[in-house]
């Protein structure tokens, strides 16, 4: 009909191409990929006007608001292991054979729930996705501080023979400066945890040197790196990839727009780079979708989305 535009796909085998990628998401946290649909499962009194209420948000600061309501409702480990359950269903849907998934063990202390049950709970519900790997990370809530962070530190190493692979810190990075971590760091790795931190998210590159200076090695986030380039030569050198998550970024306000995004300048500028999906669900996406971001936005080839998914299984600490 005259008139009519027919969307063509630009790429119509692109999907196909990414979902038959091996690739490992090794930045996505349990409590994020909470969807409304479990939601309601959790909580069949919730509407979903009320769950979307709920999960709007503006702003970084709004987003720990949502991301905080999420948690609570995670008030058992039954809850803890239905959240797991959906989110590997999700992973092998996408075709993902590995993920770091982040618990948020310090909001599980912060609620006064015990960390053990929850972690078994959800480590008998992994078993049964045997095609997919799957490792821990334990991450303690910087702004509460080093006293906080310590009770995480101690069930992560009591738990890391059971799957527990690395410790870490989430939350406001202004807050919460990663320099007052490096003792709790060095007991850390000393008791053969691997270290990641999210940094350069909203703040500048200061904070992924701090995070680099106190032993990180994987960055959530630090697409701030971009505006220091011997922070870039370090990251290089060392071999630390920058956990990437465009979607998040622009929901979160990190960046204005996927255009403002700094993706293409950090892969050109030789950074060890993986893509995660960070809280899929409050960010309405999926690693899936990371790529497909990466190919039609930021114009990544056939042969630079292929190196992508191996880093993603190259930089796996398990
Ligand atoms: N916890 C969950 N998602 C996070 C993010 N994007 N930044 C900091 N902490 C988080
Ligand atoms: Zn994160």
């Amino acid at each position: 009909m005259a008139g009519e535009i027919t969307l063509i796909p630009a790429q119509p085998d692109l999907h196909e191409f990414l979902r038959a990628l091996p690739k490992a998401d090794l930045h996505l946290h349990l409590e994020g990929s909470l969807e409304p649909a479990t939601i309601q499962e959790l909580d069949p009194s919730l509407s979903l006007d009320a769950i979307h209420g709920n999960l709007h948000y503006t702003g970084f600061s709004g987003f720990l608001k949502a991301y905080i309501w999420v948690g609570r409702l995670l008030d058992s480990p039954a809850a803890y292991a239905l959240a797991t359950r959906r989110l590997l269903e999700s992973l092998g849907a996408q075709n993902v054979c590995g993920a770091e998934i982040t618990l948020s063990a310090g909001m599980i202390l912060w609620k006064g729930q015990r960390i053990e049950p929850i972690f078994e709970a959800i480590r008998a519900e992994a078993v049964r996705f045997p095609e997919i790997s799957v490792g821990w990370i334990f991450d303690a809530i910087r702004q509460f501080g080093v006293k906080a962070a310590e009770p995480v530190l101690a069930v992560a190493k009591e738990l890391r023979r059971d799957g527990v692979v690395a410790f870490g810190l989430g939350g406001d990075e202004e807050r919460g400066p990663a320099e007052w971590f490096g003792g709790l760091y060095r007991d850390a790795r000393e008791a053969g945890l691997h270290l990641t931190c999210h940094a350069g998210e909203t703040a500048g590159p200061h904070s992924v040197r701090q995070a680099v200076d106190i032993g990180a090695r994987r960055i959530g986030h630090g697409i701030r790196s971009i505006d220091d380039p011997e922070l870039l030569r370090i990251l290089r050198e060392r071999d630390i990839p920058l956990e990437v998550c465009p979607s998040s970024n622009v929901c979160t306000g990190a960046v204005a727009s996927l255009s403002a995004h700094p993706l293409r300048r950090l892969w050109d500028s030789g950074v060890p780079v993986v893509l995660g999906a960070d809280d899929p669900a409050l960010f309405s996406t999926t690693l899936l979708r990371e790529y497909t971001i990466a190919a039609e936005h930021f114009g990544f080839s056939r042969e630079e989305l292929r190196q992508l998914a191996a880093n993603s299984l190259r930089y796996r600490f398990a």
